[in-house]
C-alpha cells in the first residue's frame, strides 16, 4: 500500500473524530453494568442501537458487507465478528469482547474491550490482562517517525513472552470518514519495518490474543471467527491519532 493512499486528517476533522471516539467509548462504559450472567448478546446489541439512535448517530457494523447487527459480540473462543443472538445468553466465567463503531456526523469511532462475566478463571483473567497491556504497549510506540512495524513488534514480543499467541488474519486499520482504510496495522512484525507514521494519520490498534494457537477459522455464518483449538481469545481496541507530540487516543 503506497504512502500516498494514506489520508491525513485536518485539525477540524480530528475534532469530529474526537466526538465520534468519545461517544464510542461512552457506549462501552454504559454497557459495563449490563454485562452480567443471564443477559443475551442480542439485548446488548439492542441497547447499543437505542443509545446510538437517541444520540442521532448510526451503527457502522449494521449492514456492513451484510453484517446483520449493530455491534460485534465475541464470547470465549470467538476471536472477532461474533453476531449478537437471543439464543446466546452469557454465563458466569465467560469473557466477551464487545466492539462498537458509531458514525457521528460522518466520522467513525471504533473501539472494543473484553469484559468478564461474573468471576473469570485464572487463565481468562491473565489472557484479558495481557491483551489490554498489548494494546497499551502498541499505543506507546505511536509517534511521528515511528514505523507501523514497531507497533506489531511491541505487541508480539509481550504476548509471546507471556505464553500467548497473536492473531494474524485480522489487523488494525485506518479509520475516519470510512470504516476501514489503509494502512493495515498488524499486531505482529519487526521493528523499523513498514510505513512511517506522520501527524494526522488516524488508525486503530486492536490486538486479538489467543490462549493457544494463533490460527483462526471462520464459521459457516461467514462472520464468526473462532480459534482453531477453541481455546480463549481476547481483544481490546482504540482509535488513535498521530499528533506532533506523539499520540492521542480518540476513544477514551
Ligand atoms: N469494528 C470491527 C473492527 O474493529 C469491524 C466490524 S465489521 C462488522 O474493525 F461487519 F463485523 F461489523
Ligand atoms: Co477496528
Ligand atoms: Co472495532
Amino acid at each position: 500500500m503506497g504512502q500516498e493512499t494514506i489520508v491525513l486528517l485536518s485539525h477540524r476533522e480530528l475534532d469530529k473524530m474526537r466526538q465520534a471516539g468519545r461517544f464510542a467509548a461512552e457506549l462501552l462504559q454504559r454497557l459495563e453494568p449490563l454485562v452480567k450472567p443471564g443477559v443475551s448478546t442480542l439485548e446488548l446489541n439492542d441497547q447499543v442501537e437505542r443509545w446510538t439512535q437517541e444520540y442521532g448517530a448510526k451503527s457502522a457494523p449494521l449492514g456492513y458487507h451484510g453484517f446483520p447487527k449493530s455491534i460485534c459480540t465475541s464470547v470465549n473462543e470467538v476471536v472477532c465478528h461474533g453476531i449478537p443472538s437471543a439464543k446466546q445468553v452469557l454465563k458466569d466465567g465467560d469473557i466477551i469482547n464487545i466492539d462498537v463503531t458509531p458514525i457521528v456526523n460522518g466520522y467513525y469511532g471504533d473501539t472494543s474491550k473484553t469484559f468478564f462475566v461474573g468471576q473469570p478463571s485464572p487463565t481468562a483473567k491473565k489472557l484479558v490482562e495481557v491483551t489490554k497491556e498489548c494494546l497499551s504497549r502498541g499505543i506507546a510506540e505511536v509517534k511521528p517517525g515511528a514505523r507501523i512495524g514497531d507497533i506489531g513488534a511491541a505487541i508480539q514480543e509481550y504476548a509471546e513472552a507471556q505464553g500467548f499467541s497473536v492473531v494474524q488474519d485480522f489487523v488494525g486499520h485506518g479509520v475516519g470518514r470510512d470504516f476501514h482504510t489503509p494502512p493495515q496495522v498488524p499486531h505482529y512484525g519487526k521493528r523499523g519495518k513498514g510505513l512511517r507514521l506522520r501527524p494526522g494519520m488516524v488508525f486503530t490498534i486492536e490486538p486479538m490474543i489467543n490462549e493457544g494457537t494463533w490460527e483462526v477459522k471462520v464459521l459457516a455464518d461467514k462472520w464468526t471467527a473462532v480459534t482453531k483449538d477453541r481455546k480463549l481469545s481476547a481483544q481490546f481496541e482504540h482509535t488513535l491519532a498521530v499528533t506532533e507530540e506523539g499520540v492521542e487516543i480518540l476513544t477514551l
